[in-house]
């Protein structure tokens, strides 16, 4: 455990029996842990006050910056319990690494991988009975842990904040999409953009999010799970969803992703799926893939599968891509083939049922 962590504990816990009957049917993001951590940053004394503590409301002072002016950033990373008890997490640092390049876009205090790393050991040092266990090797359930950070200066002023905080929080999570690994209808949006050049679409914060929501609106109306946007500039290049990359494979084995830009996000899951790609003996590319060449490529059979990843999807496959007037289906229908075996490869990596190979596991 960490020594730089003061540990206040909950003196209310959540039953076990209550907690039992959550981890059961955890769904995504209801439920909550007992506590979280917290480390404190000032203009003048750096970081400092790092504590586990109940979880709970927060006291924000109503003049604080983030409610004012959105100056917040969070990440997604989970812990996931290995048959032989031990809890792990997968790739923290480069976690870490994107947690500063979004802090550095939006004018926050950059946080070292020691703190960051250390607060989610802190955090789950106290909180391990709510790591959930897998009923089978298909069962992707985990503690799916959100650190975040938020200006929490009393100032109405536009600059960047004076004082700032960094918690953790924990979330048991089941399947992010209600159907599971069923493949999800996507919405394009044509109304709304997500980003656009010299923005914040690399960063991750909360107002890439706020943006998508209007357009999720769209998607959901349109029974759609997850909404496509385009390239703010020519509205022709597929950037990525809501919030998870996208992955087409072409039959001849290449598996295609849009390049990495300023406007889109680099998952962590991303940059896994190019890897074991290679070992699946695909030929991943990274470049820009325009709509034109989705819509042709999957009515020609040229695009078998198309898939969407990140930390709380994993790997999802796309069933169609709907528009006002069209439905993009893929001409095969599409097994998903491709999908379900770089899923399952990276699931059995994460949950320690096949070799660390890549030294991408971190003991919580
Ligand atoms: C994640 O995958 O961790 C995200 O932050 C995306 C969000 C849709 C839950």
């Amino acid at each position: 455990m960490p020594t730089n962590f003061e540990i206040l504990p909950s003196n209310q816990p959540i039953a076990d029996e209550i907690r039992d009957s959550i981890l059961k049917n955890p769904g995504f993001g209801k439920h909550f842990t007992d506590h979280m951590a917290h480390v404190r940053w000032t203009v003048d004394a750096d970081w400092h006050g790092h504590q586990v503590r109940p979880y709970g409301p927060l006291t924000l002072d109503p003049a604080a910056s983030v409610l004012h002016y959105g100056q917040e950033i969070f990440e997604g990373i989970k812990a996931y319990r290995h048959a032989d008890g031990s809890i792990w997490t997968f790739r923290p640092e480069k976690n870490a690494e994107r947690f500063r390049r979004s802090a550095r876009r939006l004018a926050l205090p950059e946080l070292s991988d020691e703190d960051f790393i250390g607060s989610l050991k802190a955090l789950l040092a106290q909180d391990h009975a709510w790591v959930p266990t897998p009923a089978s090797a298909s069962d992707e359930c985990s503690l799916y842990l959100r650190p975040f950070m938020i200006a929490s200066e009393a100032f109405l002023g536009v600059r960047p904040a004076h004082e700032v905080d960094y918690y953790v929080i924990a979330s048991p999570a089941a399947a992010y999409f209600k159907g599971g690994v069923a493949p999800v209808s996507i919405w394009l949006s044509s109304n709304y953009k997500r980003a656009a050049a010299g923005g914040t679409g690399f960063a991750k914060c909360g107002g890439n999010y706020a943006a998508s929501l209007a357009a999720q609106k769209e998607a959901e109306a349109h029974q759609c799970g997850q909404v496509a946007f385009l390239d703010a500039a020519e509205n022709k290049w597929v950037e990525e969803l809501g919030g998870m990359n996208l992955f087409f494979v072409f039959k001849d084995g290449r598996l295609v992703t849009p390049r990495l830009t300023d406007t889109i996000l680099e998952g962590v899951t991303r940059n896994s799926v190019l890897t074991l790609a290679k070992d699946e003996g695909l030929t991943p590319e990274e470049r820009a893939i325009s709509i034109d060449e989705w819509r042709e490529g999957a009515a020609s059979g040229e695009i078998t599968e198309v898939f969407a990843c990140g930390t709380a999807a994993v790997i999802t496959p796309v069933g169609e891509l709907v528009t006002e007037n069209e439905r993009i289906k893929l001409a095969a229908g599409g097994n998903n083939e491709i999908a379900m075996r770089i899923r399952t490869k990276l699931l059995d990596l994460q949950y320690g049922r096949s070799e660390d190979k890549y030294g991408w596991l971190t003991q919580l």
